[in-house]
Formats: structure tokens, C-alpha cells, sequence
């Protein structure tokens, strides 16, 4: 039977209380493509504008003209849509609840003293010399700190680039360097699962690296969350705790085109280094706001926790800005799903009464392991509504979360999106769109999906194809970081005048999307992209290695998992001394996430006659699945298929 036969109705006694009716939802996303300028007119109200926007869309898909502007004329500042706007109606409301890695550590913001702290931060930056428009780094832990600083930069229109805390140094300074940062944000160490994290010393590392390349770091700005030893370089790092003793708590909030850039946030891509993916001050926050706001059927009490990191675009859009643009109590949580012990979410679901949660597949199949008892021994009942993101959920894992965690009584919302699309295209509405375990449902209002074939020609009906967007959307970015050509090449020319997602997708006869994953070079392992090439590139730069493949392969708990190819300069035989080298190597080139699971030598790789590796081939083998391996006769030297499945049958 094939999976989109299980369906599922919305629970009853969801259905009553929800924001809005199936009707509504037909009606409204019929008018958001029939008359896209008018329905997001509208829509763009939700937001508070100094100058309100007389235009609403002006975009044009023409990679040689590549442009994308929403409510072009109209200004703003986020950090006041975020909090001050808020201040009157809910100056006392919990705006963050800070949830340390210990059980005991937690702490809660009202909105006032959230625009507080918001402003000290920003007249810290401004101290320490950013202006509007400079780009500032952070390196940061999951601290109530870390929102302070990403509003601080809104606040004065500075751009926000977040570097994930489990990058390398190496990592961190090509990122610096690709904005030209002179200002990065950190702390002494982070704390995930009682270890910590060495933030200030690869902060240094990276600040070194950076400086080689030409582009010193003037200052960084850390914030004191351990007390561990740090070095201290005083010409230019400076303490939080202590610059801020001398400013004022009141920062007027700097006046924003709609168009000036929020943040940038590097994303990996198939080819190449990073992408730079840029987002825009009002189409990002309407997208942001709008789409929390459905999709969590969002109430003035509720408790919302989205689980992820910062580092990554859920937790700018699903943390910090879509929440918090709806004067929403939101989740801020340090630690990690198994520490103290594997009931951790569901005990501060308990304990701050949580009402949505969202997180990730990895995590919810990682806790499906420990079995139902550490969730059974939590209560769970303030739990409404629980969304995932970042990768397909298997079937088992979605019922599991539906039955186990939600007790059945809460709709699961799996959020197709990209850290591209600035918030959640294809998604279940809680209360009014039934659900199917493993498929992301249907597009939200003003997303229009389609399914391709590899020539680029349209597929009607139920069917498999390519998945690109027909139309813009407010929340989509508008560049790649001081590279135009490369947004226009990598999103707008396999399918002229569309939107390439990278994602293959199947279409089921009720007009469901069940997204199936890259169908590029780009790996997601635990739910965080990874380019092959980036992988293969820190390979590499290893003086052992002549040549190497990255692929991805199936892995119960990851999703993906990262499987090595590498052939060895002649003359070298390969050891399990120097496996464990290269995964070092990788390690420290990019970080702890992008470690090989696997890494097989080869002496030679399956190449076509003009040299292209057939990735096809490996990705099969290091599946264990060889008797499908399509037509091999084009390899230059076809041979060197059974070597490779001999070695991987061997280890
Ligand atoms: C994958 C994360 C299936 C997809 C927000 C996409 C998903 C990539 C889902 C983007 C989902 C994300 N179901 N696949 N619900 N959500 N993906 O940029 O392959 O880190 O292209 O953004 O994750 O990853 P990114």
C-alpha cells in the first residue's frame, strides 16, 4: 500500500477552536494567487510602518534581470515590530524564556524588559563603532543573549550573520571575510549537554585566519555565559557585562527600507563554497509573522518552543522574529534533547507549559529509540500543536510523535521549507488541512508549487517530478551576498523564469505534496544541509588525499549520513591511522557536524569518459544496493565498480 493512503482528520476538539476553517483556507489561497498585490497589501498591515508602502510586489524572475522587491517604498524598523509596538498591550507578557542546559537554570523576559535589554545591546554596538548597514558575525551559544544581539542590529540596521556554534574556525572566518565582518559577537563558551564549547578560542582562531586574509576583525564583543579562561586580546575584545554598565537603556530604533538587509546567513549549496543568503526587512517579517502565526494557529497564551539553534534559519524566522513580531511568549533552549536524561523536551514542555513545539525529525527519532517510557513519565497536556522541519519524516517517526508525544490529540504541521524561503511554503494548516504522515501537505497562501520534469516541461496530476515555485512570495531571499549572478544561476536557470528548490517531490492523487529529498549535491544530515563539494573540498586539502567523492546514504537516526570516497596520492597505502585523520581533518576544517560516518579508500573512482564521477554509482554502493546500478557503460574504466563494491562488501 502506498504511504498517502493513511490519512488522518484533524482531532475534534482542535477542529472547534481553530483560527480558521477549510473554506477559508480554499478562499483565501485561491485569492493570494489570483491577485497577489492585492491579497499581500492587505497582508502587509500586520506589521507597523513608519511610512506605510504604496507598492506591494515588484519582481521579476528574468535571470538576466534578476530583481525581487516587496512594499518597496515602505519603511520600518524590525526590532520595533518585534517588541515596542508591543509594549503597551503586553509590556508584562513573557516575551523569552530562557531554558539553560541545567534543569535548575531558566529565566524569563517580559516584553519590557526585553526592549530593555534590546537597547542596551544596541547602543553597546554602537559604542563599539557599528553603523547601519555593517555586517556583524555572531558566534554564539543559545543564550537569551543571542536575541538580544540579533534585534540589537535590527534596532540600528545593522546586518546580522550568524555562524552555528558547532562550525570550525576555519569555517567561522571564511564567513567573516565573504561579508567583510569587523565585529563579531561571542562568548567565552557555550554549554550543550554539560560539555562545553571552546566559542572565544575559535573565535581568536578564526579572527587570526581572518587577518591572514586581509580582513582584520576590529572588535569582538563576548558575552560571559561560563566563566571558563579565555584569552584576551584588549585592543580589541571587549566584555559585554562591562561595556554595558555605561550606556543608556533607551536606543531609538533607525528608520528601514523595506528592501535594506536584515541578515545574511551562510547555507550550503552543490556546488562551491557557502551562499550568502540574503533577507530584506518587511517581505521577511510579513512571511516571518504571517506563517507563525497560521501555521501554529497561534493564541495570545500561548506557549510556543521551537527547539533549534539560532545558528540556523528556524531559529531566525521560528525563535526569534516570527514569534516575536506576534507578541508571542517564546522558547529559548540551550541544551540538548538527552541531557540530563531523554525526557529532557518533555519535561520543560511541563514545566514552562508549552503549548506548540517544533522541532526536527533527527531529534524526534533519536528519542523514538529510548522508547515511550521517558515521555510516558511527563505530563504533555498543555501540547496543542507539534510541528517538524528540516528533513522528510519517516512515517513511524510521525506516528510515534502523534500518538506518543501529542497523546493523539494534537496535529503534527511537517513545514516544508528552506533556509532560501525565508519561512514555511508547503505545510498542513493544524485546523483545517487533514494530514498525511510523511507528506508536508499543501502550499501556503501565495505559494504556488509545481512539479517539472529534468527538460523543464510542467507535470500535470499525480505524479514525481522537480520542485519549483511559480511565483514570488514576500518572505523568498533577494541575493546571494555580493554575488548576484551566482542567485540568478543557482535558483533561476534550470527552469527559466522559476524558482528551483533542489528538492525532488511527488504529488499524490489528492493533490498532496510528499517532498523526497535533494536532488541535487547537497546532503542533510541531522536535518543541517551540507554541500558534498564542501566535504570533498576539506578532503582535499589533505596532503594524503589525490581524489575524493562525498555522497550521502541512509542513516537511521541522521536522515543522511556522510559516506567518503578517497583515493590516496600514488605511492600511499591507506591505514585506519589515516581514516581517522581525515575525519579529523574534516572536523577541524568544518566543524563536528560534517564528520564522514564513512570514509572507504578506492584506488580509483567511476568516472566518465570526460572525467564527470558518477555520483549515481556511489551513492548505490555505499547504500549496500548493487544490484541496481544502472547502465555503467559509459565509465572510462568500468572495472573499477567491482573493486569499489568488494572493498565496501569487506569493511
Ligand atoms: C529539507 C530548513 C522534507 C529540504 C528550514 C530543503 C525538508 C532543505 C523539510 C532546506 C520537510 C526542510 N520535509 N524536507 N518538512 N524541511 N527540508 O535550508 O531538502 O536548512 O531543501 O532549511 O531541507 O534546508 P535548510
Amino acid at each position: 500500500m502506498n504511504e498517502s493512503a493513511k490519512t488522518y482528520s484533524v482531532p475534534s476538539e482542535f477542529l472547534e477552536a481553530s483560527n480558521i476553517r477549510a473554506e477559508q483556507y480554499a478562499s483565501m489561497y485561491a485569492a493570494s494567487l489570483a491577485d497577489p498585490e492585492a491579497f499581500w497589501g492587505e497582508m502587509g498591515c500586520r506589521l507597523d510602518w513608519i511610512t506605510p508602502y504604496t507598492k506591494v510586489k515588484n519582481v521579476s524572475w528574468d535571470k538576466n534581470d534578476l530583481s525581487v522587491k516587496w512594499y518597496e517604498d515602505g519603511v520600518l524598523n524590525v526590532s520595533v515590530n518585534c517588541i515596542d509596538r508591543h509594549l503597551d498591550a503586553r509590556g508584562d507578557k513573557t516575551a523569552i524564556i530562557w531554558e539553560g542546559d541545567e534543569p535548575s537554570d531558566s529565566h524569563s523576559y517580559s516584553y519590557r524588559e526585553l526592549h530593555r535589554e534590546v537597547c542596551r545591546f544596541a547602543n553597546v554596538l554602537k559604542a563599539i563603532g557599528v553603523k547601519k548597514g555593517d555586517r556583524v558575525t555572531l558566534y554564539m551559544p543559545m543564550i537569551a543573549e543571542a536575541a538580544f544581539a540579533m534585534l540589537a542590529c535590527a534596532r540600528i540596521g545593522a546586518v546580522h550573520s550568524i555562524v552555528f556554534g558547532g562550525f570550525s574556525p576555519e569555517a567561522l572566518a571564511g564567513r567573516i571575510v565573504d561579508c567583510d565582518s569587523t565585529v563579531v559577537i561571542t562568548a567565552d563558551e557555550g554549554l550543550r549537554g554539560a560539555k562545553t564549547i571552546p566559542l572565544k578560542a575559535n573565535c581568536d582562531a578564526a579572527c587570526d585566519i581572518a587577518a591572514n586574509a586581509g580582513k582584520p576583525v576590529a572588535k569582538v564583543l563576548c558575552i560571559k555565559r561560563t566563566g571558563g579562561d579565555v584569552a584576551w586580546d584588549t585592543g580589541r575584545d571587549v566584555w559585554y557585562h562591562e561595556a554595558v554598565t555605561s550606556v543608556s537603556d533607551d536606543c531609538p530604533a533607525e528608520p528601514m527600507n523595506a528592501e535594506d538587509p536584515l541578515f545574511i546567513l551562510y547555507t550550503s549549496g552543490s556546488t562551491g563554497k557557502p551562499k550568502g543568503v540574503l533577507h530584506t526587512t518587511g517581505g521577511y517579517l510579513v512571511w516571518a509573522s504571517m506563517t507563525h502565526e497560521y501555521v501554529f494557529d497561534l493564541k495570545e497564551e500561548d506557549v510556543y518552543w521551537c527547539s533549534a539553534d539560532v545558528g540556523w534559519v528556524t531559529g531566525h524566522t521560528y525563535i526569534v522574529y516570527g514569534p516575536l513580531a506576534n507578541g508571542a511568549t517564546t522558547v529559548m533552549f540551550e541544551g540538548i534533547p538527552t541531557y540530563p536524561d531523554a525526557s529532557r523536551f518533555w519535561r520543560v514542555c511541563d514545566k514552562h507549559k508549552v503549548s506548540l513545539f517544533y522541532t526536527a525529525p533527527t531529534a524526534i527519532r533519536a528519542l523514538m529509540r529510548e522508547g515511550d517510557g521517558p515521555v510516558n513519565a511527563t505530563d504533555r497536556s498543555t501540547l496543542r500543536v507539534l510541528g517538524t522541519v528540516g528533513e522528510p519524516i519517516n512515517p513511524e517517526a510521525w506516528e510515534w510523535y502523534f500518538n506518543v508525544v501529542g497523546g493523539g490529540r494534537c496535529p503534527i504541521v511537517d513545514t516544508w521549507w528552506q533556509t532560501e524561503t525565508g519561512g514555511a511554503m508547503i505545510v498542513p494548516l493544524p485546523g483545517t488541512t487533514p494530514m498525511k504522515p510523511g507528506s508536508a501537505t499543501l502550499p501556503f497562501f501565495g505559494v504556488e508549487p509545481a512539479l517539472v520534469d529534468a527538460e523543464g516541461n510542467e507535470l500535470s496530476g499525480a505524479t514525481e517530478g522537480n520542485l519549483i515555485i511559480k511565483q514570488s512570495w514576500p518572505g523568498q531571499m533577494r541575493t546571494v551576498y555580493g554575488d548576484h549572478k551566482r542567485f540568478a544561476d543557482t535558483y533561476f536557470s534550470a527552469y527559466p523564469g522559476y524558482y528551483f528548490t533542489g528538492d525532488g517531490c511527488r504529488r499524490d492523487e489528492d493533490g498532496f505534496y510528499w517532498i523526497t529529498g535533494r536532488v541535487d549535491d547537497v546532503i542533510n544530515v541531522s536535518g543541517h544541509r551540507m554541500g558534498t563539494a564542501e566535504v570533498e573540498s576539506a578532503l582535499g586539502s589533505h596532503a594524503a588525499v589525490a581524489e575524493s567523492a562525498v555522497v550521502g546514504f541512509p542513516h537511521d537516526i541522521k536522515g543522511q549520513g556522510i559516506y567518503a570516497y578517497v583515493t590516496c596520492v600514488a605511492g600511499l597505502e591507506p591505514d585506519e591511522a589515516l581514516r581517522k585523520t581525515l575525519i579529523q581533518h574534516v572536523r577541524k576544517e568544518i566543524g563536528p557536524i560534517a564528520t564522514p560516518d564513512n570514509i572507504q579508500f578506492a584506488s580509483g573512482l567511476p568516472k566518465t569518459r570526460s572525467g564527470k564521477i558518477m555520483r549515481r554509482i556511489l551513492r548505490k554502493i555505499a547504500e549496500n544496493n548493487f544490484d541496481n546500478l544502472g547502465d555503467t557503460s559509459t565509465l572510462a574504466d568500468p572495472t573499477v565498480v567491482g573493486d569499489l563494491i568488494e572493498n565496501r562488501l569487506n569493511r
